[in-house]
């Protein structure tokens, strides 16, 4: 995934410093002071995201869920968690660059465990899915996967891809981080580019076929603090000098997620 960091004008990003949420949000933000409290952090925001994700799919039935840009699972355990028994997981990725091993570690992680059963893992381009047949899926869902195929061409193979596994009538659902802050930023922040709008995706999405397209927002975020801060922003490929820059105000503020908006639709 790109960052682009911006340090001029204080525009939009993929880390926001922290301003506070007003009343009645709190609920709605992770706290992540310190190192001890990040792992459980990550894993309270995607088990949301997950429930967030699974309230959109809400009565549809299905049988066979394919996540694309499965990464090392962050979204595909607490999926599966709340899917039931019967429904059957094929996660893709093409773990390479960045991401090479992350496959082998979401198999690793599986394999400890009786959800790995129901998972077929596939290392695979999203814009050609090896060994999945056609209209063979109900639902196929990704989480900051389209962000990583920056170019409308790449996107487009990928989806015509997604159209061409789903059965008739299949239901899709991809989340991105949001490129716009949710709330007026108050210092630098780190650009989450590229990013897909909503308005974009749409126009994609319909060139390629898809129809009842529909947007949802995700509103959970998580609070950093310092230490966390700069983990996940050398994670994110903050330059030492770009830390150093703004270390004080990383110390006061920490750094924030933005939103994600979650774009849903159907074959
Ligand atoms: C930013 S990570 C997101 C991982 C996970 N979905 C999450 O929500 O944390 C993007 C993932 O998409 C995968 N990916 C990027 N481009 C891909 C492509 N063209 N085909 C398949 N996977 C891809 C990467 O390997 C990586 O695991």
């Amino acid at each position: 995934m790109a960052a682009k960091f911006m340090t001029a004008h204080h525009k939009t990003g993929m880390f926001q410093l922290c301003p506070e949420l007003g009343p009645g949000k709190k609920g709605m933000k992770i706290n992540a002071s310190g190192p001890e409290q990040l792992v459980g952090a990550w894993a309270k925001y995607y088990d949301r995201l997950a429930g967030h994700f699974l309230s959109q799919i809400g009565q549809r039935k299905f049988r066979t869920i394919l996540e694309a840009g499965c990464g090392k699972g962050q979204l595909t355990i607490p999926l599966l968690r709340r899917v039931p028994n019967r429904v059957e997981m094929i996660a893709v990725d093409s773990s390479r660059g960045p991401y090479s091993g992350w496959l082998d570690e979401l198999g690793k992680a599986l394999r400890k465990t009786e959800l790995g059963k129901r998972v077929r893992l596939i290392r695979s381009d999203a814009k050609r899915i090896r060994g999945v047949e056609d209209e063979s899926v109900d639902i196929i869902v990704s989480n900051e996967l389209l962000c990583d195929l920056p170019y409308d061409s790449q996107l487009e193979k990928a989806l015509g891809e997604f159209y061409r596994i789903l059965r008739p009538r299949g239901f899709m659902i991809h989340g991105e981080w949001s490129s716009s802050p949710a709330v007026e930023p108050q210092a630098f922040l780190v650009k989450h580019w590229p990013s897909w709008t909503p308005d974009q995706l749409f126009a994609i999405m319909r060139r390629v076929g898809f129809d009842k397209f529909q947007v949802t927002y995700f509103g959970t975020t998580i609070h950093f603090g310092y230490v966390n801060a700069i983990k996940e922003l050398r994670g994110w490929g903050a330059t030492e000098t770009l830390l150093k820059r703004y270390d004080k105000l990383l110390k006061r503020k920490g750094i924030e997620l933005p939103f994600e908006h979650v774009v849903q639709c159907q074959k």
